[in-house]
Order: structure tokens, then sequence, then C-alpha cells
């Protein structure tokens, strides 16, 4: 699975970062994915949680 952050829907509010930093990265004032899927977050939930729906998986 691919991870990608939305920059144009990015609004910074961090909350995917809380959620797992080995996923989210905060780059500026805008969070970015790093690499994969990691084993120990809950992916949905930070789906799922982002303000702006800027989160994606691919897969
Ligand atoms: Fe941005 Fe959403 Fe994370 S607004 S900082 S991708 S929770």
């Amino acid at each position: 699975m691919e991870l990608s952050v939305d920059k144009e829907k990015c609004i910074g509010c961090g909350l995917c970062v809380s959620i797992c930093d080995k996923c989210f990265q905060m780059d500026g004032n805008q969070a970015k994915a790093i690499g994969k899927e990691c084993d120990n977050c809950d992916l949905k939930q930070a789906v799922e949680s982002c303000p702006a729906n800027a989160i994606k998986i691919e897969k």
C-alpha cells in the first residue's frame, strides 16, 4: 500500500502525525506521508480522522 497526503487539501492539523509518527511527519505546515504502511498504527483511523480528507491509501 502507498500512502499519500494531498498537499492541496491538508490544513496541517497534525492529527495524522499524532496517530502515527512512523507513517506521517510534519513538513513545514503540512503533513507528508513517509513510505508505506507500518505495522503498529490504524491507518483507517488516520484516514477517517483527517478533517480535510487529505489522506489517501492506494493499493
Ligand atoms: Fe493534514 Fe489531515 Fe494530517 S489535515 S496534517 S493530512 S490529519
